[in-house]
């Protein structure tokens, strides 16, 4: 067994020795986040990712955030920190899925959550993510959307704008597990809290929430708001970064247990041996990958 440091000595011998750079999504553990070079949400490691020249990628996270950085950086070898780490969201839907939903609504343009295989990208003509759904949907040259696989985040982007848009009924098992209850005596609970939700929330979550929003932008929106107490509706590894950058304010979990286990299957021990062994390689088909850059691209075009 190894202490702390013993293992981040290790994990900064091994960057340098494979030339790689570390990212770590938002909901992993503090002592991962606290070895990565880059963190942020979906569409910030999407982005800081689509220029990096590191030779390897080491990513820190789920199977589709790995595929989006392989599908962006073709000349890096993308490593996943754990072979399991997958998104059971994403597998509500696949090609054959949505093939028959696009045969059912000919005339509707797909929006596919970045929260999908590499191959349902492919199969769509946008991509998003919770913090750009609603940009990209209004940029959308088509009144009819079909919007896939999250039914919440769909639903919250249906309020915003005047598209007529199309569910399909996929969702989040961490996130929909959230109810109005549990949010109505957290407010009891702290009445004078702001409350901020992941827009993957239920829509009755959603509304009872100040505002809805992707993990970075939970960063922001506690770092430039004067209130001191937060309750927060996502995935508890955010705690991690909202603590960190805000000593004077509180930030309570809206319900306990608010765990992703694919997030959590990375630890420190799983980011050394996937270096070590050079394992847990993601590759992209030539073919898929064209396709589904073509509509990351037209996301990140937009926002
Ligand atoms: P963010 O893009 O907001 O970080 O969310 C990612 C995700 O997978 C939520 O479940």
């Amino acid at each position: 067994m190894f202490g702390l440091e013993e293992l981040q000595q290790k994990v900064l011998e091994l960057k340098k020795e494979l030339n790689a750079i570390i990212v770590a999504h938002n909901y992993q553990r503090p002592e991962v986040q606290n070895i990565a070079d880059l963190t942020g949400d979906s569409l910030e490691l999407a982005r800081k990712c689509a220029g990096n020249k590191a030779e390897t990628i080491v990513f820190c996270g789920v199977r589709f955030m790995a595929e989006t950085a392989a599908i962006l950086n073709p000349s890096s070898t993308v490593l996943l920190s754990h072979a399991d780490a997958g998104c059971p969201l994403a597998d509500m839907i696949d090609v054959e899925r949505l093939r028959q939903w696009k045969e059912k609504y000919p005339e509707a343009a797909v929006v596919a959550y970045v929260n999908t295989t590499a191959a349902v990208k492919a199969e769509s003509d946008f991509c998003c993510t919770s913090a750009n759904g609603v940009e990209v949907v209004d940029a959308v040259p088509s009144e009819e959307i079909l919007f896939v696989p999250d039914q919440n985040l769909g639903h919250y982007v249906s309020t915003k704008t005047s598209k007529k848009m199309i569910l399909y009924p996929g969702f989040c098992n961490t996130h929909a597990k959230l109810t109005a209850e549990e949010v109505k005596l957290a407010k009891q609970r702290y009445p004078q809290a702001k409350v901020l939700v992941h827009p993957e929330c239920r829509p009755e979550v959603i509304d009872l929430a100040d505002a809805a929003l992707s993990t970075s932008q939970m960063l922001r929106y506690a770092k430039q708001s004067n209130h001191k107490v937060f309750l927060i509706g996502t995935e508890e590894g955010i705690l991690h970064s909202l603590r960190e950058q805000n000593s004077d304010k509180e930030f309570h979990l809206i319900s306990d247990g608010f765990i992703c286990p694919d997030m959590k299957k990375t630890t420190l021990e799983t980011v050394i041996e996937t270096m070590q062994t050079r394992s847990n390689v993601v590759t992209v088909p030539e073919e898929i990958g064209i396709r589904a850059k073509q509509a990351i691209d037209k996301m990140l075009d937009i926002t």
